[in-house]
C-alpha cells in the first residue's frame, strides 16, 4: 500500500483541542473539570437569531446557494463591517465562509508562493503557522513584550524578521491568547511597515466586537491598507454561535474572486439557512449582544481578581476578548517544572482546572524570559470560576 502525502509532516493543529481531549478523559473518569481551556461558550445564541434560522428553514432555504454567499448577506456585512471601520465596502468585497477559520488557508493559497515568508504572531493562533508551513511557506515569528499586565508588539523583533521574501503579515488585534490590543500609534507603525515592504495583511478580527471598554480599531482603516488587507470576519464569538459556522473574508475584489473560486472547490456554499439568519443577527447587532458582553465582563473581572490573589500569578485586566494570559513564572519555577505544558497537565490531574499552556500558541521563541498560560472564561460560569480558581490557588500556594 502506498504511504500518505509527505506534506502532512508540515500540518500543525490547534492544541486547545488536545487539552479538551485530556479534560474529557478526566471528566469521563468521574472527576470535576473547570473548563478554562477552550474559546467556546456556555451562553446560548440570541433567541432572535435562532428564530430567524427556523423561519429560513420553513421558507425552504435548504438547497445550495451561490458559492460566494447570498447577496443579501454580502450587502448587509459590507455595510456593517464598513461602518465600524470607516471603509466603503460593497458586495464584491465580501465572500461568505463557513466560519472565520477558512479565510486563513484561502488567503494564503491566493497570495503566497512556496518559499515565501510570512510574519506570524507567537504566541498566536496556531493555525496561521500550521497552514503557512503546509502550503510550503515559512512562518517567521514576531512577539510581544509585557508591561504591567499589558502586551505590546516588539517592533525591533518584527522588523528584524523582514526579508525580500516576506509576502504577508498575520495580525490579530484583540489578540488570542494575550488579549493585546494595539493603540493607534502601534497600528500606524505597523501599517507603515506593510506599505514600505509591500505586504499583504490578514487582519484576524474574530474578537473586535467582544469588547468591554474603549473603541474597536482595524488596521484596514488606515490609509492605503484596505487595498492590501483581507479581514477575517466571524459571527462565532460576537453572537455566541461557534457551532453554526458562519463568517466571511472581506477585502479587495481581485483577492475575493479567487477566494470565491476556492469556495466552489471546497464546500460549494456556506449553510444556506444560517446565512439568512445572519441578516437578523446583524440587524440585532451590538444591542442584541449586550447581555453576552455583560455576562463576560463579570466573569473577566472575577477571573482577574482571583488570579491576582494567587501568590506567584499576575495578570492585567483586558479591555477585549474573553481570554486572560497570566504570568505564572514563579509558580513554574517553585514547583520545578520545565515549561507550562508540565504545569497544565499536573494542574488538571491535581485540581480539575483545564487551561492552555503557552506552547499551544505557535512555536515558542528560543529565549522567552517568562512563562504564561491562557485561560478562557466564555464557557465557565461564576460559581465554577470561584471553585476552580480556589483549587488553583491552593495548588500554587501549597
Ligand atoms: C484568533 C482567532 N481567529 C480565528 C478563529 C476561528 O474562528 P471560527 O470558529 O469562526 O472559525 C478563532 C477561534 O478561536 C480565533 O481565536
Amino acid at each position: 500500500m502506498k504511504g500518505l502525502a509527505s506534506r502532512l509532516g508540515r500540518l500543525g493543529t490547534e492544541s486547545a483541542f488536545e487539552v479538551a481531549r485530556q479534560a474529557n478523559e478526566w471528566a469521563t473518569a468521574g472527576n470535576q473539570v473547570f473548563p478554562f481551556h477552550i474559546g467556546d461558550f456556555n451562553i446560548p445564541t440570541p433567541e432572535r437569531v435562532v428564530e430567524a434560522m427556523n423561519r429560513a428553514i420553513a421558507d425552504g432555504k435548504t438547497g445550495y446557494c451561490q458559492p460566494p454567499g447570498i447577496p443579501e448577506l454580502r450587502n448587509a456585512l459590507a455595510e456593517d463591517v464598513g461602518q465600524l471601520r470607516g471603509i466603503d465596502y460593497a458586495l464584491e468585497n465580501v465572500i461568505i465562509q463557513p466560519g472565520g477559520k477558512p479565510t486563513i488557508g484561502k488567503f494564503i493559497m491566493a497570495v503566497m508562493e512556496p518559499g515565501d515568508e510570512v510574519l506570524t504572531p507567537s504566541p498566536g493562533f496556531p493555525i496561521y503557522e500550521s497552514l503557512i508551513e503546509f502550503h510550503e511557506g515559512k512562518a517567521v515569528p514576531y512577539t510581544f513584550y509585557e508591561e504591567e499586565g499589558e502586551f505590546f508588539l516588539d517592533f525591533d523583533q518584527l522588523k528584524a524578521g523582514i526579508t525580500p521574501k516576506t509576502t504577508m503579515l498575520m495580525f490579530n488585534n484583540n489578540h488570542n491568547p494575550t488579549a493585546a490590543e494595539s493603540p493607534r500609534e502601534e497600528l500606524e507603525a505597523l501599517a507603515e511597515i506593510c506599505l514600505e515592504n509591500d505586504l499583504w495583511v490578514l487582519s484576524d478580527e474574530a474578537y473586535i466586537e467582544t469588547r468591554y471598554e474603549g473603541q474597536s480599531q482595524s488596521i484596514a482603516s488606515l490609509p492605503g491598507m484596505a487595498e492590501r488587507t483581507v479581514i477575517l470576519y466571524t459571527f462565532s464569538k460576537r453572537f455566541a454561535m461557534t457551532g453554526w459556522r458562519v463568517g466571511a473574508s472581506i477585502g479587495p475584489p481581485e483577492v475575493m474572486e479567487i477566494i470565491g473560486q476556492l469556495n466552489v472547490n471546497d464546500e460549494s456554499c456556506t449553510n444556506h439557512f444560517a446565512q439568512w439568519a445572519m441578516i437578523d443577527a446583524l440587524a440585532g447587532g451590538d444591542v442584541m449582544c449586550r447581555p453576552i458582553i455583560d455576562k463576560l465582563r463579570v466573569r473577566r473581572d472575577l477571573t482577574c481578581q482571583l488570579l491576582n490573589g494567587i501568590e506567584g500569578v499576575s495578570v492585567g485586566v483586558p479591555a477585549s476578548t474573553f481570554y486572560v494570559y497570566p504570568d505564572v513564572t514563579e509558580v513554574v519555577e517553585k514547583l520545578g517544572f520545565n515549561n507550562t505544558i508540565e504545569l497544565q497537565e499536573d494542574v488538571l490531574r491535581e485540581t480539575g482546572v483545564a487551561f492552555c499552556p503557552r506552547a499551544y500558541f505557535g512555536t515558542p521563541l528560543p529565549d522567552e524570559p517568562r512563562h504564561y498560560v491562557r485561560l478562557a472564561y466564555a464557557g465557565i460560569g461564576q460559581a465554577d470560576i470561584r471553585e476552580g480558581l480556589a483549587r488553583f490557588k491552593d495548588y500554587c500556594e501549597a
